[in-house]
């Protein structure tokens, strides 16, 4: 017995001399030191034996176990460097090179200038009133002074996207806000911005796109004044601009601001000089505004005889293609890297 383990032993040291992979050392694993191994088999036949000799074979039988779970250590540990260096040598690593850098994200270029305008209207008081982009006809028209077949409807081309009683559409501006907002917040005072996607049913050009932003903003409140409007829109200009921008106001017309008039600012690019950008007048329209009609304050539920207020709508691409002289709003929605990299 003690010569068939010293046996087992060479036998199973010599096999595994010359293995250097995973499976056959697995197979040498199992063959030997595993739980039906042939050692396990050898310890079995202990009980057999005449107790004078069992001492010594078991003392033996333990030697080898031990003998070959080290050996197997071993081996496993010479295997994993043997394996290390192999790849070191043909993987070899040039720590000189020079990293590679990481794609940032960043902004887009209308989320920037929405978020920049947030800021400042945040600033002076505005909070941020959202509303929907699917709409129906009254809010987005008849509430607003524009019923059905009237001429001013040709301003906002529309999708109309369901034609039930209640017409359905795609805003065409973000006005219809002004009615959900001031039907939220009756009876206080309103002080608030309605930002958002706009669509219109029109030719796609370098300067209209079917879908753009705008930002609302709307006040409401007791002695709100013509002078209030024309102060606070020169306010956020100069703070969007820098304080030396020049500004005018024209008179306009909307159905739903009486009296209206949209604001010009001096063309940031020629500085009033006359350029291509601003058709040689020296001047960008940047909004549209007037102050809130009776009739639209009564249907957001003010009493026109006690409250009034005031409403603008700009186009922040707008104003983001002046700051960055960007001469095609089709870039915007786009989705070319090229352009969006620059920013
Ligand atoms: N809704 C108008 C437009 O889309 C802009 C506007 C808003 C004008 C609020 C006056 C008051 O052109």
């Amino acid at each position: 017995m003690l010569d068939q383990l010293n046996q087992l032993r060479d036998n199973a040291l010599q096999e595994l001399e010359p293995i250097w992979d995973s499976a056959p050392l697995e197979a040498w694993r199992v063959k030997y030191i595993g739980r039906k191994g042939a050692l396990a088999q050898a310890m079995e036949q202990l009980g057999a034996l005449p107790k004078a000799e069992r001492g010594a074979v078991g003392k033996l039988a333990n030697e080898v176990k031990t003998a070959l779970e080290s050996a197997f250590a071993a081996k496993t540990g010479q295997m994993q460097q043997r394996a290390l260096s192999e790849s070191l040598e043909s993987e070899p690593l040039d720590v000189t090179l020079p990293g590679r850098p990481r794609a940032r994200g960043r902004l887009h270029p209308a989320t920037a200038v929405m978020r920049e305008i947030y800021r400042i209207w945040g600033d002076m008081g505005f909070q941020i009133f959202r509303t929907r982009e699917v709409e129906t006809d009254e809010m987005n028209f008849q509430l607003l002074n524009i019923p059905r077949f009237h001429p001013a409807r040709d301003n906002w081309s529309t999708f109309y996207i369901a034609d039930s009683d209640q017409r359905v559409l795609l805003r065409t501006h973000t006005s219809p806000g002004q009615i959900r907002a001031m039907r939220a917040l009756h009876p206080n005072p309103i002080r608030v911005i309605l930002p958002g996607m706009c669509y219109r049913y029109e030719q796609i050009t370098a300067r209209s796109e079917i879908q753009f932003y705008q930002v609302e903003g709307l006040a409401v409140g007791h002695n709100i004044t013509f002078a209030d409007l024309k102060g606070t829109l020169t306010e956020f200009a100069r703070r969007l601009y820098g304080e030396n921008i020049q500004t005018r106001f024209r008179a306009d017309h909307f159905p739903f601001t009486e009296p209206s008039m949209e604001m010009d600012v001096e063309c940031i690019i020629c500085h009033g000089a006359g350029c291509p950008v601003c058709k040689q007048t020296g001047w960008l329209e940047i909004l549209g505004s007037g102050m809130v009609h009776p009739d639209v304050l009564r249907n957001g539920g003010y009493d026109p005889a006690e409250w009034s207020g005031f409403a603008f709508g700009m186009g922040p691409q707008r104003i983001a293609m002046l700051k960055h002289r960007i001469d095609d709003i089709r870039y915007f929605w786009g989705n070319d890297l090229r352009f969006l990299e620059q920013f």
